[in-house]
């Protein structure tokens, strides 16, 4: 059955790349990042490997653990390794599930037959530490993603639970942001005591309350 937002991830074992995780062992009290690729030994999946690992600084920022995915097994992903190192000048710092069973991929639906019939799509599920799904996005096996964009939607998913607010358009950290409409205006002076401009009754904006 598809996985839709704020319903439980599922929980799993499975053999990877840093030894057999628990998945919600391994994310502890944090975020999750849970995404598949296509295929190993591929463009497109070798660069996003290589970006990910880049980026590990900014998701343990964020307190988020990363976990990869494809269906095939572990000695393709450690041979494979060698060449995201290469190629994209960083090595692998989070752990590749090998899900050869597919048992994984069929959990969170990460195989849509009629892409593709054996490979994973390009899926991405962000897991609160609640372990509830906050969002999820699919990509087909042409479009590499933009990991970028999976921090910025961290980083409004983070704030948004800590405070009554939401994010505008294009918003990233620091921008203005926008109180929800549960707030009243009297509620609003005391919560973001910056100041908030009314542009429409339903449009309201205050700076960032956390920076
Ligand atoms: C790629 O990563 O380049 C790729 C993987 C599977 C199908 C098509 C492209």
């Amino acid at each position: 059955m598809a996985i839709r937002l704020g319903d439980e991830a599922p929980n799993f074992t499975a053999e990877t790349t840093e030894g057999t995780i628990d998945f919600y062992d391994y994310l502890g009290d944090g975020w999750g990042v849970l995404f598949s690729h296509p295929k190993d030994y591929t463009p497109v999946c070798t660069t996003e490997l290589g970006r990910v690992a880049a980026l590990k600084p900014e998701f343990d920022k964020r307190n988020v653990k990363v976990v990869g995915l494809s269906v095939d097994p572990l000695d393709s992903h450690v041979g494979w390794a060698a060449d995201i190192e290469e190629t994209q000048g960083t090595k692998l710092n989070f752990p590749l599930i090998a899900d050869s069973d597919r048992k994984v991929s069929d959990l969170y639906d990460m195989i849509h037959p009629n892409a593709n019939d054996t490979l994973t799509v390009r899926s991405v599920f962000i897991v609160g530490p609640d372990k509830k799904v906050k969002l999820q996005i699919i990509y087909p096996a042409s479009t590499g993603r933009n990991f970028d964009e999976i921090l910025r939607v961290i980083d409004s998913l983070q704030l948004t639970a800590g405070y009554q607010v939401a994010t505008p358009v294009d918003w990233k950290d620091g921008d203005d942001v926008i109180i929800v409409a549960a707030v009243s205006d009297a509620d609003a002076k005391t919560k973001f005591p910056k100041g908030f401009k009314a542009i429409k009754p339903y449009l309201r904006v205050t700076p960032q309350p956390n920076k």
